[in-house]
């Protein structure tokens, strides 16, 4: 592939373990990408330091210092904007954002969720999968859309879930395979064999996806 690499943006809101499996991929030449900016609405976010230590700008955009979601996802849109990137991913980015950021990203914009969707949007996925009794978790990579954890998957992967298994025990589990699964994602995306089609989803070398994208198999 001799095309420039693709301007990756990641939003974080701690750890930012993803974002770092991320910047490996992209180091190694796995995913034709780089990460040009990791932006962060907390300032004590520990994925801050791995990009500055990584050499990569850092930036806080505090979600406190705005009256209201609008003006905050206004700013932080700027923000993002001034580094041009061609995707926007979302690596456990905890605000919702409003349709101001995520309209003029469509198909431009990413996220991880930590279950597998459409089961369980929102906060506590592991101890709601424990409590339902499934029999597996997982996590979904998906085109962002104005629907909280609603927009057309990418790729998933299944995680069993043990006996005795508390959340934190198969957070653990699921989180190695976000790892591998968003890095596959953002390298599907970069080489353009991922693209979203506003009416039918995401697709595949051209084909439509189904609802929950690929399924990860470990190669
Ligand atoms: C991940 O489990 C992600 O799916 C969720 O938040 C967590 C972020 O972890 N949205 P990290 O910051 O990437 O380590």
């Amino acid at each position: 592939m001799h095309d420039t690499k693709k301007r990756l943006a990641v939003l974080i809101s701690g750890r930012g373990s993803n974002m770092a499996a991320l910047l490996d991929a992209c180091r190694q030449g796995h995913i034709h990408g780089e990460i040009v900016a990791v932006v962060s609405n907390k300032a004590d976010a520990a994925g801050l330091d791995v990009a500055r230590e990584a050499g990569i700008p850092a930036l806080v955009v505090d979600h406190r210092s705005f009256a209201n979601r609008e003006e905050f996802d206004a700013a932080l849109f700027n923000e993002v904007m001034k580094f041009a990137p061609d995707f926007v991913v979302l690596a456990g980015f905890m605000r919702i954002l409003t349709a101001a950021f995520v309209r003029p990203l469509a198909g431009k914009l990413i996220n991880i969720h930590p279950s597998l969707l459409p089961k369980y949007p929102g906060l506590d996925t592991h101890q709601r999968a424990i409590d339902a009794g499934d029999a597996e978790a997982g996590a979904t990579v998906h085109f962002v859309t104005e629907q909280l954890d609603g927009g057309p998957g990418i790729i998933h992967a299944k995680v069993p879930i043990l006996a005795g298994d508390s959340a934190d025990d198969l957070a653990r589990r699921v989180l190695a395979q976000e790892h591998r699964i968003y890095t596959e994602a953002v390298r599907l995306l970069c080489s353009g064999q991922i693209a979203y089609d506003a009416a039918r989803g995401a697709l595949c070398d051209g084909e439509v996806l189904p609802p929950s994208g690929l399924t990860y198999s470990e190669r």
